[in-house]
């Protein structure tokens, strides 16, 4: 099949490079000219394992190209994707959908028959009736047809999680596009991938309600990590002796500093924004959103109190900056609330991200940037560990414990064991986990 796919931000490339290696034949649109020419030598613009290769395979085999020109792309395509960003609309918490319905007019202006407009982008319940519109209004002698096909990709294992989905969800209301949709997905069905063909009312919704139930189950944990804190119990004991259950599942239950990213916090606030709009509102959801916003916050109090109750004067090494490992997003990572704060509190702060520090020093000011976590925690008071990077995992603790001025860590991610940290001679505080000797 010929498929355009408009955008080559995160999801549209990764996409359009997957339907490429299924067989179909995938030009790839952005009007960032310049992200354009990068990509057709051969740069990626973001990083994800695996990704680099299989595009310069693709692009080999002739399957994958990649263009500035939005026209000839939909020229050539019986089945054209939206994947433009849905940012979240300064204020109320919307969805910004500009990007989309201009994406979808051109589109519609470019067309010369039949077409199948997919949005791939996370879109409130109800565009892709408001993209039907557009698209009749625009070229009123033309068939479209309209689709909502959600992904569920997570940064980081974005390849392996197109290539190998749970599950596949196509919304549409006629048969022929239900067709094209089957016939895109082809090669998963060897591997009895089930694919939920839904209306697309219901497959908008489909993508908010799994990422809005993902984030209440991670504020679930978190808040009972501050109740295990409290009465001392531990919050790993808790999520197993729960997610044993079968009802409830072990996925997504490690407390943390708060979930960030570029969906969750973005999905939640539009989630809670449609069904108020609705006048049905989610009450749970928005809890998770507030819940989530006053945790992330509050984190710099842990580096404080560890510190001995003030910050003043004092150095804090931070370990971790991106909203999660092998990722160089900084989208709504918890480093920009935590960082921000410990500045406030009088500190000195040398941070360091093995991906995300570009980008990081574009969005915060006042930060020694550090070559590598040694070299971050050079001197420190205190430790912040953010981001449960692999090479964070497996620091020289008494490597860690001689370039330290004190042997103090904050482990916001769980990552070590309270009492090999205790035995090695730390002051050790995590999340919702006893330390043995701590008062
Ligand atoms: C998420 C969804 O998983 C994906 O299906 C959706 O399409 C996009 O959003 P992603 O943002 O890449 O993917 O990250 P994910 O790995 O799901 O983590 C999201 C955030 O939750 C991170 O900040 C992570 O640290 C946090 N998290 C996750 C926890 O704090 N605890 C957990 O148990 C799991």
């Amino acid at each position: 099949m010929r498929v355009a796919m408009i955008g080559t931000g995160y999801v549209g490339l990764v996409s359009g490079t997957c339907f490429s290696e299924f067989g179909h034949s995938v030009v790839c649109v952005d009007n960032d000219q310049s992200k354009i020419e990068r990509l057709l030598r051969g740069e990626i613009p973001i990083y994800e394992p695996g990704l680099e290769d299989l595009v310069a395979r693709n692009v080999r085999a002739g399957r994958l190209g990649f263009t500035s020109d939005l026209a000839e792309a939909v020229r050539g395509a019986e089945v054209v994707f939206i994947a433009v960003g849905t940012p979240s609309r300064r204020g109320d918490g919307h969805a910004d959908l500009s990007y989309v319905f201009e994406a979808v007019r051109q589109v519609a202006l470019a067309a010369d028959g039949y077409r199948l407009v997919v949005t791939k982008s996370t879109v409130p319940v109800g565009t892709g009736g408001r993209v039907r519109a557009l698209l009749a209004e625009t070229r009123p002698e033309i068939e479209f047809d309209v689709a909502s096909n959600p992904e569920f990709l997570r940064e980081g294992s974005a390849i392996e999680d197109f290539m190998r989905p749970d599950r596949v969800v196509a919304g549409t209301d006629s048969d022929r596009a239900r067709d094209l949709m089957t016939e895109l997905y082809r090669p998963l069905f060897l591997m009895e991938t089930p694919i939920v063909h839904t209306t697309i009312e219901s497959a908008e919704l489909i993508k908010y309600a799994a990422n809005a139930f993902l984030a209440t189950k991670i504020t679930f944990i978190n808040e009972m990590a501050d109740l295990c804190e409290k009465v001392g119990a531990n919050v790993h004991d808790i999520a197993r002796g729960i997610g044993l259950d079968g009802r409830i599942g072990r996925k997504f239950l490690h407390a943390g500093p708060g979930f960030g990213g570029s969906c969750f916090p973005k999905d939640t606030r539009a989630l809670v924004s449609s069904a108020q709009q609705y006048g049905a509102p989610l009450t749970l959801v928005e809890q998770v959103v507030s819940s989530n916003e006053a945790r992330k916050r509050r984190m710099a109090e842990r580096v404080v109190a560890a510190a001995g109750g003030s910050l003043r004067d004092k150095t804090v090494g931070v370990l971790g900056l991106t909203f999660k490992p092998n990722t160089d997003d900084m989208r709504e990572a918890p480093s920009l609330d935590i960082i921000p704060a410990l500045l406030r509190a009088g500190a000195r702060v040398r941070a360091y991200d093995p991906e995300g520090m570009t980008e990081a020093r574009r969005l915060l000011t006042g930060v020694t940037w550090a070559a590598d976590a040694y070299d971050a925690l050079e001197g420190a008071d205190v430790a912040v560990l953010i981001t449960e990077w692999n090479q964070f995992r497996a620091l020289d603790l008494d490597r860690v414990k001689a370039v330290m001025k004190t042997p103090v860590m904050v482990d916001l991610r769980n990552v070590y064991a309270p009492s090999e940290m205790v035995g090695r001679g730390f002051t050790y505080t995590s999340i919702g986990r006893p330390t043995p000797g701590a008062a």
